[in-house]
C-alpha cells in the first residue's frame, strides 16, 4: 500500500447534485454467477465511456462458483476490482494471473480475446465489481494488454476520517495506479467514518457516479443507500462532488470519465460503432481469429 498524508485539498464550489438513483438488476452471467447489474445498457449514452457495471457479492459458494468460462470481448475495457475472494484469470493472449483482496485487473480487449475468469476458492466471500470501459473508435482494433494491480500497488491516502484508494485517474494530488488518455478515467474507492465528508473536483463534461457498498451517504440533499448508484448531474458551473457519511461507516466507489461521443453498438461481450462491426466481431470469433 502507498500511503500518503494529508494531500493537497481542492475546494469545490459548486457540487453536483443526484440526477437519479439507480437500484440495479439482479441477474445471472457467465456460467451461473449472481451479480447485480447496475449500470445496463440504457444508461450507456449517458454515463459514457462507460459501459457496464455489475456489483457482485456473496457468502454462498452456489452464486459464484461456476465463475465465467472461456468468452470473448472485443472493443472495450473490463476493470474488475476485487474486494474480498480469488479469481484466476487467463486469455488466449498467454496471460495468466490471480485476482485477490483488494486487487484489481485492467484489461484492454483492443481487437479482441477470449478469456476465462474463475473462482480459485470453494467457500467464503466473494465480492466486488466489474466495470466495462469504453474504446474510442481508433482504438477499439488495438493489439489486446492487460495488467494485474495487486492490492499493495493501489496508491492509498488517508485524511480526517477518510481513506481513498485511487484505482485510476488522480485525488487531491495522488495519481492512482491506471492512468488513460481519452476518457480520462477516475475510480477510486473511498472509506468514510461517521460523519466524515469527502470531496473530488471533476471536469464538469465528464460524466460521473457513485456507487454505495456499505451503509449510506448523502450528496447534496439526497440520501443514497447501501446498492444504489447515484448519477451525478451535469452542469457547466459544477466543479465536483461532495459526500459526507451519516452516523455509521460507509464505502462507495467513485467513477468518472471523459465522454467518446461516438455511436455505440453491442451484442453480448462485443461492443463497436456499428452493425457491421458487430457482424465481423462474431465471424472473426466464429471463425477463431479472437484466440
Ligand atoms: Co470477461
Amino acid at each position: 500500500m502507498t500511503t500518503t498524508n494529508a494531500p493537497a485539498t481542492t475546494a469545490v464550489r459548486h457540487p453536483r447534485a443526484v440526477e437519479h438513483l439507480v437500484a440495479g438488476i439482479p441477474t445471472q452471467d457467465g456460467a451461473g454467477v449472481k451479480l447485480t447489474r447496475v449500470l445496463t445498457q440504457p444508461l450507456q449514452h449517458r454515463l459514457d465511456p462507460f459501459l457496464m457495471l455489475d456489483a457482485f457479492g456473496s457468502d454462498r459458494a452456489d452464486d459464484y462458483i461456476a465463475g465465467f468460462p472461456d468468452h470473448p470481448h472485443r472493443g472495450f475495457e473490463t476493470v474488475t476490482y476485487m474486494l474480498a475472494g480469488r479469481m484466476r484469470h487467463h486469455d488466449s493472449a498467454g496471460h495468466s494471473g490471480l485476482l485477490t483482496n483488494g486487487g484489481v485487473q485492467w484489461m484492454t480487449a483492443g481487437r479482441g480475446v477470449i478469456h476465462s475468469e474463475l473462482p480459485e476458492q470453494e467457500e467464503g466471500r466473494m465480492e466486488g465489481f466489474q466495470l466495462w470501459l469504453n474504446l474510442a473508435a481508433k482504438d477499439k482494433m488495438c493489439a489486446p494488454w492487460y495488467r494485474d494491480i495487486p492490492s499493495a500497488e493501489i496508491p492509498e491516502y488517508r485524511t480526517e476520517g477518510v481513506t481513498v484508494r485511487v484505482i485510476a485517474g488522480e485525488s487531491h494530488g495522488v495519481a492512482g495506479a491506471m492512468q488513460r488518455d481519452v476518457t480520462r478515467p477516475v475510480y477510486l474507492d473511498v472509506h468514510l467514518a461517521a460523519g466524515a465528508r469527502f470531496e473530488q473536483p471533476l471536469p464538469a463534461g465528464h460524466n460521473a457516479f457513485v456507487y454505495v457498498y456499505r451503509c449510506a451517504v448523502t450528496i447534496g440533499d439526497t440520501a443514497v443507500a447501501t446498492q444504489r448508484m447515484a448519477i451525478l448531474a451535469n452542469g457547466a458551473d459544477r466543479d465536483g462532488v461532495v459526500l459526507r457519511a451519516g452516523d455509521a461507516a460507509a464505502r462507495l466507489i467513485l467513477v468518472a470519465g471523459a465522454p467518446l461521443n461516438e455511436p455505440i453498438a453491442q451484442y453480448g461481450p462485443f461492443v463497436m460503432n456499428t452493425q457491421a462491426e458487430l457482424i465481423q466481431a462474431v465471424e472473426d470469433f466464429r471463425a477463431g481469429r479472437l484466440a
